[in-house]
């Protein structure tokens, strides 16, 4: 876990040496407090480019679902748009603009019944749009059940256990009961039968993840939808699903165009995506569309007048960079449907390649095959003793590889897995140096007497797929009003 605050001792507390790197005269800086002094730009940049030499490669982090190439045009634009804030949308309305045409072209690519209708913002991720669309589902349920003179102060949102930390977030920021269906034997996400077992009148939505941060999965949102559409029949609850596409609303509609999952589904009410990651956009830009204006309430809208204009907005932050939409906006024009469903195709290819491979080298075997989103997770078979997923996962690093090692969530505790994340710029010849160096590493860990990491020594690199701090909730109560 990150330090709250600096070390108090040890190395990191002593002033920075700074090397006489081009003859410069040798001085030191406070490592932790402001330097009273100015340094020279050159020595400054040195300083900070050579302290970011011992990051990671980002090209082999197959930890991240995050973008980590970008084409240079692309990048060219960032730079150019790097001093845009895009609150300023009365400054700067042709980035607004772009936004509003990147809105509306996902809303088509998800079948929003009536485009022009459908509303919906850029954020920083996928977690401010999860925290935005979580917000919606609130306050549509407080407005039906105060309409209905009925108790509004005990809200519960259901979901897989298996769902990434920022909806573990929302529900603790907002105050709203997360309600965790737990994985049982090989179902490693939500189920539709399990979903609705929790809901109640106090549900305000049941959140389905397309592509899920454990495995890659895809949730069976159109399942889900009917088993709602049949509690509303018997019941009278109308529990709306909210879809937390950050991976698949960016892969489903190019390479699963039959897939029910997305606005074609009425029960479907808002939907998100994270740019920066199979939207193929550098770190920051996110997206949350709605249905129509009834699925995002009005009194969460706030109309800033700013530089002169009326400006409705729907996000956590104000400022916020343009650097990032403006990309997003390039890739859309850049890659076109084809050109998308060409990239995400690819990665497809070499993730579902890449995982019959792996499964082949004899002790490992694969939970998931990337056909769906293209992620896979494979564990260390059973009759394996010598060595476990978190020493293959520090073999690899040692060879530049940043694979993470995690323990599975309730029920499935007694699971470990290392995951693999197939991005755009992770080719057929990435993936077979790869696996080279898997074997190299697997010859030595086969010749060694016994487990030498732990869970623990994995911690904090599981990239959202973290254990819940909260309990997962069980019942076998029958769903209904009261
Ligand atoms: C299913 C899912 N939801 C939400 C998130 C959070 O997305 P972001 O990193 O864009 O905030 C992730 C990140 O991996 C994810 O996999």
């Amino acid at each position: 876990m990150a330090h709250k605050h600096p070390h108090a001792d040890g190395n990191g507390a002593r002033d920075m040496e700074i090397n006489p790197i081009f003859s410069r005269e040798p001085l030191t800086i406070p490592r932790y407090a402001l330097p009273p002094g100015e340094l020279d730009p050159g020595t400054a940049y040195q300083v900070v480019h050579d302290e970011l030499m011992l990051d990671g490669n980002a090209r082999l982090n197959l930890a991240t679902f995050v973008s980590t190439w970008a084409e240079p045009e692309a990048v060219r634009l960032m730079t150019e748009c790097a001093d845009k804030n895009m609150v300023d949308k009365d400054e700067y309305p042709r980035t607004a603009e772009l936004e509003l045409r990147c809105v509306h072209m996902l809303a088509r690519l998800w079948h929003a019944p009536d485009p022009p209708r459908t509303v919906g913002c850029s954020t920083t991720g996928s977690s401010e749009a999860a925290m935005l669309g979580g917000l919606a589902l609130k306050r549509r349920w407080r407005a039906r059940r105060r309409a209905a003179g009925l108790p509004a102060d005990r809200p519960n949102l259901v979901m897989g256990v298996n769902v990434q930390i920022c909806w573990e977030k929302f529900a603790n920021y907002f105050e709203v009961e997360p309600r965790y269906v737990p994985m049982e034997g090989d179902r490693y996400h939500l189920g539709a039968r399990e979903a609705v077992e929790l809901c109640d009148e106090n549900t305000i939505g049941v959140v389905a993840v397309l592509g899920s941060t454990f495995d890659g999965s895809y949730e069976p949102v159109a399942e889900i939808a009917s088993a709602l559409d049949d509690l509303e029949e018997r019941t009278g609850l109308d529990v709306p699903v909210h879809v937390d596409g950050a991976s698949g609303a960016m892969v489903a509609p190019f390479l699963d165009p039959g897939l029910h999952w997305d606005f074609r589904l009425p029960r479907v009410a808002s939907i998100n995506t994270s740019g920066h990651k199979y939207g193929l956009v550098m770190p920051g830009v996110g997206w949350a569309l709605w249905r129509d204006e009834g699925a995002l309430p009005d009194d969460l809208v706030f109309h800033v007048n700013y530089l002169g204009g009326d400006m409705p907005t729907f996000a956590l932050n104000f400022s916020r960079p343009g650097a990032q939409v403006v990309a997003q906006y390039y890739n859309f024009l850049r890659l076109g449907f084809d050109g998308y469903r060409r990239v995400q195709q690819t990665c497809r290819d070499v993730a579902t390649r890449l995982a019959a491979d792996i499964g082949r080298l004899g002790p490992f075997e694969t939970l998931t095959d990337g056909g769906d989103i293209p992620v896979f997770a494979f564990r260390v078979r059973d009759g394996v003793r010598n060595f476990t997923v978190f020493d293959v996962s520090a073999a690899m690093r040692e060879s530049g590889w940043l694979v993470p090692a995690y323990t599975f969530p309730e029920n499935r505790t007694d699971l470990a897995v290392l995951r693999v994340v197939v991005r755009n710029g992770f080719g057929h010849d990435l993936a077979d140096l790869f696996l080279d160096d898997l074997r190299r590493a697997l010859r030595r860990l086969s010749a060694q007497e016994a487990p030498q990491r732990t869970p623990e020594d994995a911690a904090g690199f599981s990239h959202g797929a973290e254990a819940k701090t909260t309990k997962t909730t069980r019942t076998t109560k029958t769903p209904g009003r009261g």
